[in-house]
């Protein structure tokens, strides 16, 4: 589908006429129409003022590839190599993946898009993903070392974010065994690795991140667990997501760069000290089968530590959540 080029006139939320429009951008009052008929395709609330025009109530903060490479720090920005922003997609990270398979080089290839229609989480389930008001992210690396190179990796991922989160002040924020952040026991977001290539050789890795900034409670409810959002979160006083974005690269490419050489283990302690169920009684899922027991942080692999009557036995990530026992 065609970029609306309407969307970034309307996004300042003043009124704007139909006329004022056209002539802006050199099109027919009828274009303009059908633009305004696609922005409500992609779930955009624009309200007819009669008589004066069109506006987005509240306005939009509109992702821009620029913004985002300009607020990186130099040696995150010599580590991108491409950011890639959509206004609409399936999920950032099929995007990704499909980029992969000509071949060229994945490291630093970075997508974000203003939403996902077939966003995907964990589990098979589908991830929340409205217009213009979340982080949908998705970065690719490569590891020559096969899959064994990535065990933690998902874990570091989330410490990194939380890090961002920190450095602009935006918490206090856990993290759950093996992908979930949150705060005060709330979904804020979550993470999915997924892989191309030679699971035993050379493994291209899609790195997703989905992180809620700004969600109206009308499209949250169609998350089956507790959730929550920055705004809520910060007050309302959330950094526009182009901000989010280069602070959470900033982060993210120097954690990508060092983990083929370092593994998990540089990441474990601060791990632990997010952990929002250390040492809690717990039930953990893995298909059909349930495990009871008593939570024990991680190891130098990221597996859960599972304590129970037969002594602590280790837990590696895939198709298993975690929940506390009451
Ligand atoms: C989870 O279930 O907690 C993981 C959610 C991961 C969502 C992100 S949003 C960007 C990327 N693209 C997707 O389709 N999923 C991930």
């Amino acid at each position: 589908m065609p970029k609306t080029t309407l969307l970034p006139r309307l996004a300042d939320g003043q009124i704007h006429s139909g006329q004022e429009l056209a002539d802006v951008m050199g099109i027919s009052r009828t274009a303009v129409w059908k633009q305004l008929n696609r922005l409500a395709e992609l779930g955009i609330e624009v309200e007819s003022v009669k008589g004066q025009g069109y506006r987005v109530p509240g306005g939009l903060d509109l992702l821009d590839a620029n913004r985002v490479r300009e607020q990186l720090k130099p040696a995150s920005s010599n580590l991108l190599r491409e950011v890639r922003v959509l206004e609409s997609v399936d999920s950032t990270n099929a995007e990704v993946l499909r980029q992969l398979v000509d071949g060229s080089d994945p490291r630093g290839l970075v997508c974000t898009a203003e939403r996902q229609t077939a966003g995907r989480g964990r589990r098979g389930r589908q991830w929340v993903s409205p217009f213009a008001r979340n982080i949908y992210l998705s970065l690719a690396w490569d590891f020559s070392e096969g899959a064994s190179a990535l065990e933690g990796l998902s874990l570091a991922i989330g410490v990194a974010a939380v890090r961002a989160l920190k450095e602009l002040n935006l918490g206090p924020v856990s993290l759950k065994w093996p992908n979930d952040i949150l705060v005060e026991g709330a979904k804020l977001g979550g993470v999915l690795l997924e892989m191309s290539g030679d699971a035993a050789g050379q493994i291209q890795v899609v790195i997703g991140l989905g992180l809620n900034v700004s969600m109206s409670a009308a499209t949250g409810s169609a998350i089956d667990q507790s959730w929550t959002d920055l705004d809520r979160v910060s007050g309302g006083r959330t950094p526009p997501r182009n901000h989010l974005l280069a602070a959470l690269l900033d982060e993210l490419l120097p954690l990508l760069q060092n983990f083929d050489r370092e593994g998990f283990s540089p990441w474990r302690d601060e791990w632990r000290a997010l952990d929002a169920l250390a040492d809690a009684q717990v039930l953990l899922h893995s298909g059909p089968d349930q495990f009871a027991g008593i939570a024990r942080g991680v190891d130098d692999r990221g597996a859960l530590l599972l304590e129970t009557a037969s002594g602590i036995r280790p837990v590696f990530g895939g198709e298993v959540s975690l929940r506390p026992a009451s």
